[in-house]
């Protein structure tokens, strides 16, 4: 078998055997194939999409190109929930600890930030010290202590995933269908959970931009999910407007810890307790509206918060930032983007708006590249709001003066005003189970 006519097969439109798919993941990490094939090959997946068999067959194969994890030591139900990528998407930071401080295991395992997405593990790392790579023992000895760890994919799991994620953030071949459910599914599998809650994000700032191809997607992982034998479920949610107000890893650590402090801005503090509801219930832990009540609760009561400070403390990072969020260091420039013109926040083009945090040095260009934790986006104004020329729209943070020019153009390209006010969109457009 060769690369070369499996990237030609698929390049025609044809559909690939499971033979020439586990050949090209198993070559893939064995470096017996180098990232130019395989980056064809995903520009090839990208253009002619996949069968459904072929999808289950690479996401099979990405779960079985590294270890499997064991998590039987582990005491009680484990959950864990993941989704498709977004802008100031930082649901895990505040839904995880809610879950595991009503009992609940939470043994997960995030990526970094891809394309104009921002990552679970960027957004930790910017709490100084805390440590993304713990190993097995560590890992599952927190989780059965204080009943959660959130750690990177380790190299052992699903390693096709680790090196093909990093390749298509730079190759422009991260909005596939099949690829992103290969990756995620290929990772969760891999992982040992009873049950996956999949946050499926649908608009202009996520990978699946239609309501239609959100469905497919979701269908398409559940399908995955409860085939290899895992409860799961999908909730199809907007990303047609970032989440919440920050964008940028350390300003939404601060979000978060807000959000848990029962401060957070409205539409976060919604989809955080969607989530962590159907985490619970699928769970077992009640009916819905029972799992709704615990979870209002554990933020009320500050027992979320309190188990997010243990994961800190317990993973090395300093919990004063946590404990007095204006601990974390600000960036040493911050600049108001102006509203050009009055009316009525019509529409953004919310991957615009993660590019132009990206830009500030929030994100990458290549697999290298540092993060400037500090920078990112302050929202002043959302879809909906009325704006006044000359009032703040946004305000940029960066380390680099240099910066923030072509960032508030891409902010203010992303950004329609007009004098009609757009229709209300759901934050939650469906479940899918
Ligand atoms: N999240 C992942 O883990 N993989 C993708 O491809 C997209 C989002």
């Amino acid at each position: 078998m060769r690369m070369y006519d499996i990237i030609k097969n698929k390049r025609d439109g044809k559909e690939l055997s499971t033979e020439e798919i586990k050949f090209f993941i198993e070559g893939y990490v064995n470096d017996d194939i180098p990232d130019y094939q395989a980056a064809a090959l995903c520009m090839a997946i990208y253009f002619k999409g996949m069968t459904t068999r072929e999808i289950r067959d690479l996401t099979f194969a990405v779960r079985d190109s590294g270890e499997r994890l064991d998590f039987s030591s582990i005491k009680g139900i484990r959950v864990d929930k993941h989704s498709t990528g977004g802008v100031g998407d930082k649901t895990s930071l505040v839904v995880a600890p809610i879950v595991a401080s009503l009992g609940v295991k939470v043994a997960k395992m995030s990526g970094r930030g891809l394309g104009h997405t921002g990552g679970t593990i960027d957004k930790l790392e910017a709490i100084t010290g805390f440590n993304t790579t713990l190993s097995e023992e560590d890992f599952l000895k927190q989780v059965n202590e204080i009943g959660i760890a959130i750690v990177g994919q380790s190299k052992a799991l699903a390693p096709a995933d680790k090196k093909l994620y990093a390749l298509r953030d730079v190759t422009a071949t991260v909005d596939s269908l099949p690829l992103i459910i290969s990756s995620i599914m290929g990772k969760k599998l891999a992982a040992d959970d009873d049950c996956i809650v999949l946050d499926v994000k649908t608009g202009s700032g996520a990978f699946a931009q239609t309501l239609e191809e959100s469905e497919t997607l979701a269908r398409c992982m559940v399908e995955i999910g409860k085939a290899a034998g895992k409860k799961t479920l999908a909730l199809i949610t907007d990303m047609d407007r970032p989440l919440g107000k920050a964008i940028g890893n350390s300003l939404e650590v601060i979000e978060a810890v807000d959000t848990l402090k029962g401060n957070g801005p409205e539409d976060f503090t919604e989809v955080c307790i969607i989530l962590a509801t159907d985490m619970l219930y699928l769970a077992d832990m009640g009916t819905r509206e029972e799992c709704e009540a615990m979870v209002k609760k554990a933020i009320a009561d500050g027992s979320a918060l309190e188990t997010l400070i243990k994961m800190v403390k317990a993973q090395g990072g300093d919990v004063n930032l946590i404990l007095d969020t204006e601990n974390f260091t600000k960036a040493k420039y911050c600049y108001e983007v102006k509203a050009r013109e009055e009316g009525y926040i019509f529409k953004v083009d919310t991957a615009g708006y993660g590019k132009a945090s990206l830009l500030l040095g929030a994100g990458r260009n290549t697999k290298e590249e540092d993060i400037d934790y500090s920078a990112g986006i302050i929202l002043c104004k959302k879809t909906g709001d009325y704006v006044k020329e000359g009032e703040t729209l946004a305000i940029l943070y960066t380390n680099d003066l240099n910066r923030i020019i072509n960032s508030e153009v891409e902010f203010l390209r992303s950004t329609t005003i007009s004098k009609e006010k757009p229709e209300n969109r759901p934050l939650v457009f469906k479940r899918v189970e």
